[in-house]
């Protein structure tokens, strides 16, 4: 998305992945360009992993002043920064780049916007939560559990289909994280004060995710990494059980926010107009 004429002044970011036409990205900062009135652009670039490095010379070149980084080339473009975050290497990947003068860094804020989010719909939800529950080992439920360390939550279990993940994730974060088997989880689901899907189960297009959760606590903490819907089915259960939903979506905004600051030298928030532009579109 061009969202003014390229001018000598226009700073020019982008989103890199294979594909990219589904990313929403670029409504976002395009939203916050409109908002701050700067001269600025956001676009889509279609690059698969092979191509990753050629793109990242015109980076350095100066086409760009930064942009993020999106599926599959998280992790193939960590190895090519000259300073990557303490989060991007704990990760390994990173989502968020930035030209320092001649220095290319980049960063990981997918455990920023995880937090953010939570922090604006339940304030209190680290002090309410001794044990939680996590869905998945991919690299999103890395960086949720990245997330809840940092906020010192002190018990972790963690469940997968392929349980091997399970335990090759839980081995990063000895003593906190326990690998559990994934036939346990109706039972682990009333032991639980945060329960977070990080798997892309519940997605339109995708199988639902079916968990008993008739062992829920009312006022559990139910996050959903999924966006598409708004709100899944696992959601809509949690909410009929008392519990709290969280969805998906404001995981996607927050993220978003280190970078366009980086780029553009403003902080932007995440507000009711951009999250209402963003749903019509959901
Ligand atoms: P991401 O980086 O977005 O987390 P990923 O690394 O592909 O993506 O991880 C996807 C997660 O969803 C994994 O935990 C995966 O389980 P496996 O490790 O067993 O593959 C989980 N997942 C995807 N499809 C699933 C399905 N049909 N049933 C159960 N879990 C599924």
């Amino acid at each position: 998305m061009i969202i003014s004429s390229t001018t000598a002044m226009t700073r020019r970011c982008f989103i890199i992945g294979h594909p990219v036409a589904h990313s929403r990205s670029p409504l976002i900062h395009g939203h916050w360009l409109a908002e701050h009135g700067l001269a600025g652009s956001y676009e889509r670039v279609d690059v698969p992993p092979a191509e990753v490095r050629g793109f990242i010379a015109r980076l350095r070149a100066g086409e760009f002043v930064g942009g993020n980084v999106t599926v599959p080339n998280k992790e193939v473009v960590l190895p090519l920064l000259d300073v990557a975050s303490e989060t991007a290497r704990a990760m390994g990947a990173a989502n968020t780049l930035w030209m320092e003068g001649s220095t290319l860094r980049g960063d990981n804020t997918d455990a920023y916007g995880f937090l953010a989010h939570l922090d604006a719909c339940v304030p209190d939800w680290a002090r309410r939560t001794g044990t939680a529950l996590i869905l998945g080992a991919g690299g999103a439920a890395r960086a949720v559990i990245h997330g809840l360390v940092e906020r010192s939550v002190g018990r972790i279990l963690l469940v997968n289909r392929s349980p091997e993940r399970a335990v090759e994730l839980a081995a990063s974060f000895p003593r906190t994280v326990e690998a559990r088997p994934w036939q346990d989880v109706a039972e682990l689901v009333g032991e639980s004060d945060l329960i977070v899907n990080t798997t892309s189960l519940g997605m339109h297009g995708q199988p639902p995710l079916e968990i008993d959760l008739s062992a829920l606590r009312p006022g559990t903490i139910v996050d959903d990494i999924v966006y598409v819907p708004l709100e899944t089915p696992l959601l809509a259960e949690a909410r009929r059980r008392g519990g709290i939903p969280v969805d998906g979506l404001g995981m996607l905004l927050h993220q978003a926010v280190p970078g366009f600051e980086r780029w553009f030298g403003v902080r932007p928030q995440v507000t009711p107009e951009l999250r209402a532009k963003l749903e019509v579109d959901i």
